[in-house]
């Protein structure tokens, strides 16, 4: 009985009025407003788009900016003011034409009748996710399928900060454009225009360009990111979480590149990708309180650079062993020290390399403030070691990425060991520069807490906002060498943020540029038994 009067309801529905489909048509004329009410923006605007011939034509403030894309030439042109004298440029290649209709119908649902400026109408909806939140795009159109608006809603691709609200009403249309066959002729304007120098900023391009492949794109480049770093998450809330950091991450790359063209580096998405820069400061570069006196015997303080080689890389010795990972544990303090170790033990004895054990310093080098996984100093590293009587290799006491038992007294030591340690002169990078040049590699302390610095891709990464003074040193790196690229002087810097982190594992730092970073606040090597 019940099922059978739903039956009933469904046809008497059917018999009350035919839902109209979304027009799909290969060739439109439209004109209308297209309003954006956080700006109080009304604009009249006029589209005829044609995917018969490959073109279309926009006016926007009835042709005050004109764009014509003609891709079945190859070519666009984008005609508006300019201070007070109209002109014109063409930017070669072919792209996609934008429409201001839902692009894929089938994948929008019918979502029922209202009234929108004052006529019947018929709605259909897609939803949408962008930056984490959910909106939906709603289509309108009137009992015969002519478009009567397109309401978007929280699209939010042009601006981060305030819920995005764009109305495009239509208040002519038809799909017949043969008396618009004038308007493809190039304006006279355009006879010898030169090429954009700039990306044409579109509207409609930034806006309805993304309808429907956004999500997807998203979607995809997050599924992406995930496989490569073979990243899992524990549920849907944290998934949705990560998402929305990736997404915002990415931004912050993009938009480094993109509007950083005079930048001597460029940054790239990496595993960090969906950690927040708070997650990022509290578990891999925690701050750790400093000891009054770090032990050290001596200082390097021998500041002549006039004898030294233009340009050094340790790795060419054969005693740098391969960039390592950190992973999620603020252990910098033990890779740093570690690297720095490894290298001047081989230099002194000319024999075999020996990765040594981060592990042993985590779980067993409690001295002065060092604490495992929590931070720590490279000087507190060397003081262990020497008063341990050496330390385990790598392999011997393998690295967990986390805080464990102490099991020097149970594992084979390597024979490295320190005799003592030294401070290079504070501020210094000339007694740096010395220091590099004739002992091997040194471990510095580097302010890493710049938001940009975590996604260094390539170039000599230089920072404004990175400071220099001791109190601001919380991550533990080592100088391999240093050298110049155009013009730019820098410190090759072994990082422990895996291979996945800039040109391999390796950043190229600013070097004499006002000890940037703090690159010589606090440099020290050990000096091997
Ligand atoms: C532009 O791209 C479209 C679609 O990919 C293609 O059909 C057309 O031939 C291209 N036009 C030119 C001039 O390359
Ligand atoms: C289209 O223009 C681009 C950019 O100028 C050019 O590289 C490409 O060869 C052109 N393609 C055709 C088919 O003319
Ligand atoms: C469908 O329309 C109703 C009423 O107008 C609205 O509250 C709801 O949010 C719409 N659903 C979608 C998916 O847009
Ligand atoms: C080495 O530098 C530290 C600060 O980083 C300082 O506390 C210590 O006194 C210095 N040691 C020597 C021998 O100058």
């Amino acid at each position: 009985m019940f099922k059978q009067s739903l039956v009933l309801f469904a046809v008497v529905a059917a018999v009350a009025y035919a839902v109209p489909s979304i027009p799909n048509p290969s060739q439109y004329y439209m004109s209308g407003t297209f309003s954006i009410p956080y700006f109080n923006i009304v604009e009249p605007i006029e589209l005829i788009y044609d995917g018969v011939n490959n073109r279309q034509y926009i006016s926007y403030y009835n042709g005050m900016d004109i764009t014509l894309n003609l891709f079945e030439q190859n070519i666009s042109y984008s005609i508006g003011p300019q201070v007070n004298t109209l002109i014109c440029q063409t930017i070669p290649g072919n792209g996609s034409l934008i429409t201001v209709l839902p692009p894929i119908p089938s994948e929008w649902s019918f979502n029922g009748t209202s009234t929108v400026n004052g006529i019947d109408v018929f709605s259909y909806t897609q939803k949408v996710v962008n930056y984490g939140k959910a909106a939906y795009y709603t289509f309108y159109v009137n009992s015969d399928g002519t478009p009567v608006q397109f309401y978007l809603n929280g699209v939010d691709f042009i601006f981060d900060s305030h819920p995005d609200v764009y109305i495009l009403d239509f208040t002519t249309w038809t799909t017949d454009i043969s008396q618009y066959g004038s308007i493809w002729e190039v304006p006279a304007l355009c006879n010898n225009a030169e090429e954009a120098t700039h990306a044409q900023f579109d509207q409609f391009e930034e806006i309805f360009g993304h309808i429907d492949s956004s999500n997807k794109k998203m979607d995809s480049s997050f599924d992406q990111f995930k496989k490569q770093f073979g990243k899992t998450y524990e549920n849907t809330l944290e998934h949705n979480t990560r998402f929305a950091t990736y997404k915002q991450m990415l931004h912050r790359v993009a938009t480094h590149n993109a509007h950083n063209s005079e930048s001597t580096y460029k940054l790239a998405m990496n595993h960090f990708g969906d950690m927040s820069d708070e997650e990022f400061r509290k578990f891999i570069i925690p701050h750790v309180d400093r000891d009054e006196n770090n032990g050290a015997s001596e200082v390097h303080d021998n500041e002549d650079v006039s004898a030294l080689p233009a340009s050094l890389d340790w790795r060419t010795s054969g005693c740098v062993t391969p960039v390592k990972d950190q992973g999620v544990c603020g252990s910098c303090w033990t890779f740093g020290s570690l690297a720095s170790l490894e290298t001047v033990a081989c230099l002194k004895h000319n024999k075999d390399l020996i990765s040594l054990s981060e592990q042993e310093l985590v779980d067993c080098a409690y001295v002065g403030q060092s604490m495992g996984c929590n931070g720590g100093f490279a000087s507190n590293a060397y003081q262990y070691i020497m008063n341990a009587g050496g330390i385990a290799t790598e392999s011997d006491y393998p690295y967990l990425m986390q805080n464990a038992y102490c099991k020097a007294s149970t594992v084979q030591n390597s024979g490295v060991r320190v005799q003592s340690y030294v401070n290079v002169t504070a501020f210094s990078e000339a007694a740096l520069q010395n220091a590099v040049a004739t002992v091997g590699v040194v471990a510095v302390a580097i302010d890493a807490s710049a938001p940009d610095f975590r996604y260094y891709s390539s170039g000599v990464y230089y920072s404004t906002v990175c400071q220099s003074g001791l109190d601001y040193l919380d991550h533990e790196v080592a100088v391999l060498g240093y050298g110049t690229d155009n013009g730019q002087q820098y410190w090759i810097v072994k990082n422990s943020w895996s291979t996945y982190y800039g040109n391999e594992g390796i950043v190229w730092m600013a070097m004499n540029r006002d000890n940037n970073c703090g690159i010589a606040s606090q440099a020290t090597y050990p000096i091997a038994v």
